[in-house]
């Protein structure tokens, strides 16, 4: 299984994705099992590491971020990703735009689809880009409550 990542410029929500869900596939012992990637749908950051307050907030919380590096996502992407995971409604017309047929935007969702306790705050993640340091706390608790439940989605969808 094949999990790719997508925000606006692949440094900040998108890769505190990435590497949140991959901490939580390794504590599950799936590393080999479920893979997981992340991609912007603009190309202003390509080639940057995460944005330092996205990294200093997912390393206060044990992620590390460092290693990441920002691509753009592109149309062959869903050639090889089972699912495209997208913050916003923005992102989401990006990414469908790109898709070659109807089956491969079905695979298509908003990340917070998979939050077990959906809140009032609807189901994006907002871009904390412009905002202050709180905008990055946010981000990183609903991005880590939808990736708890998208890892039980997929391992309800992955049992043999
Ligand atoms: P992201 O945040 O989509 O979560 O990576 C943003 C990063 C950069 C910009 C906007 C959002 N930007 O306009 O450069």
């Amino acid at each position: 299984m094949k999990l790719c990542f997508v925000c606006l410029g692949n440094i900040c929500r998108s890769p505190t994705a990435e590497g949140v869900m991959r901490a939580l596939v390794d504590e599950a012992g799936l590393a080999g099992r479920i893979e997981v990637d992340s991609a912007g749908t603009a190309a202003y950051h390509v080639g940057e590491p995460p944005d330092r307050r996205a990294q200093a907030t997912a390393a206060a919380r044990g992620v590390d971020l460092s290693g990441l590096r920002a691509r753009r996502f592109h149309a062959g992407d869903f050639a090889y990703f089972d699912l495209v995971l997208v913050m916003d409604r923005s992102n989401y017309v990006d990414v469908v735009d790109l898709a070659p047929d109807h089956a491969a935007a079905a695979r298509v969702h908003l990340l917070r689809e998979f939050e077990p306790e959906r809140g009032e705050d609807g189901l994006e993640v907002g871009d904390p880009y412009y905002g202050g340091p709180d905008g990055f706390d946010r981000v990183f608790d609903q991005i880590t409550e939808a990736c708890r439940g998208l890892l039980a989605h997929v391992q309800q969808r992955s049992a043999p």
